[in-house]
């Protein structure tokens, strides 16, 4: 008896088998083998990259794998997720701290970074929960020395292998702006040949924006690279074999309608399942059974999300929304306006600019889609 009580705890307390929400790696990370290699060709080469791809498609997850990596091939390398830039000291410290991060005595680290960055300094300050921390700081009367210094790193740097610097949410930097801030990095960085720049963020704003408007600063810096959704033969693996690792073997059909539900993007993927998972747990049914509850169940969970972002749109948009989400995508064809009656194509215009400039409508190929798929299904759910 001890022994199935046991066993039943076991099966019990056993974790989910999907992770969603931040950055993943094996055994949660699937796929990009080929994609993997690339980057990874491009930074050992000291080549800056660009990549972009609509949100949640798994970039950040990809580039912290290659740099993983590529660090233990002896590469110096720097992740920067620009949502935490919110001035140049903090940029300062977020770059310094990463220089540190490899470095097992934090003493010596600190005299080293304190040779390399003029007016840096440790400061106590204190965690999330309230405990002791130590933070650097920076002299504001040194403020712009030591922002020269920190961009330099790599230009000064006797390593042989090539650093690689990773910029994430990139966009941002419009934030702190502005654009001479960029020029000043562009100055400094295109001076550097011995790093690999790479930049990540999302496909409106780093294409058409930062990158391929010639005049701004970053205009044709690096090489483009779009990042699209993995293979539907690898989305179904990865189900099939997360659902064994948590206990269930699972229909094909099921792994299909995952599949289809989420339209393939991975991080829908692994929220849709988690909760499938979690659902057929806590009732003891089959995934299968349980499906349309765990459905219903996260659309409930975010329905006052999506009632927030309907809220800021006005009747027209909405209606061009619904449009859509029933239609699947949505274009300037005549078919598609003349059947949901949508004119004047002036509103129409500016209703779709709206929801891009929102990011609730992505545009890859001259066709908008629905950024969230879970929204999409929502929406249609409401007409
Ligand atoms: N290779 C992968 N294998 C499995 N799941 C993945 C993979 N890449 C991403 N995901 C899923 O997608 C989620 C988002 O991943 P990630 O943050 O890397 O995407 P992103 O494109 O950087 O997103 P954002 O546009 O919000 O910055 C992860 O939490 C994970 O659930
Ligand atoms: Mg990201």
């Amino acid at each position: 008896m001890w022994y199935n009580a046991i066993r039943y705890n076991y099966k019990y307390m056993i974790d989910n088998p999907f992770s969603y929400g931040k950055t993943v790696d094996i055994p949660f990370f699937y796929g990009r083998g080929k994609e993997l290699e690339e980057i990874k060709l491009s930074m050992r080469n000291a080549t800056n990259l660009i990549m972009y791809s609509p949100r949640r498609f798994g970039k950040s997850s990809l580039v912290i794998k290659a740099l993983k990596d590529l660090e233990a091939e002896g590469h110096p390398t720097v992740y920067l997720d620009f949502f935490k830039v919110s001035s140049r000291e903090k940029l300062i410290e977020l770059y310094a701290r990463e220089l540190m991060r490899p470095l097992s005595n934090w003493a010596k680290g600190l005299q080293w970074i304190q040779g390399l960055i003029r007016g840096i300094q440790p400061v106590m300050g204190l965690d999330r929960s309230g405990g002791p921390e130590l933070r650097l700081s920076i002299d504001p009367m040194q403020a712009a020395n030591a922002f020269e210094d920190v961009i330099s790193i790599p230009e000064k740097s006797k390593s042989k292998k090539c650093w690689i610097i990773v910029f994430d949410e990139f966009q941002e930097i419009e934030k702190l702006n502005g654009e001479s801030f960029e020029k000043e990095l562009r100055a400094s960085f295109q001076h550097h040949r011995n790093a690999s720049y790479v930049f990540l963020g999302s496909q409106r704003h780093m294409l058409l924006n930062m990158f391929s408007r010639k005049d701004r600063a970053f205009y044709n810096f690096g090489k483009l690279f779009s990042l699209q959704k993995p293979s539907e033969e690898e989305s179904r693996a990865f189900i099939t074999n997360r659902f064994e690792t948590g206990g269930y073997k699972i229909p094909g059909t099921l792994v299909c309608q995952i599949v289809e539900q989420t339209h393939n993007i991975p991080y829908y993927i692994q929220y849709l399942s988690a909760e499938i998972w979690e659902s057929a747990r806590l009732s003891a049914k089959k995934p299968e059974e349980i499906y349309p509850q765990a459905l219903d169940r996260l659309l409930i969970n975010q329905a006052d999300y999506f009632q927030g972002i309907r809220s800021q749109l006005t009747a027209f948009q909405v209606r061009l929304l619904t449009s859509i989400a029933m239609q699947g995508c949505g274009s300037y064809e005549s078919e598609f306006l003349q059947k949901f009656r949508l004119f004047p194509t002036s509103s129409v215009q500016k209703a779709y600019k709206r929801m891009i400039d929102l990011d609730i409508l992505e545009k890859p190929d001259n066709r908008f889609f629905l950024s969230d798929p879970f929204f999409e299904f929502w929406m249609k759910r409401q007409a």
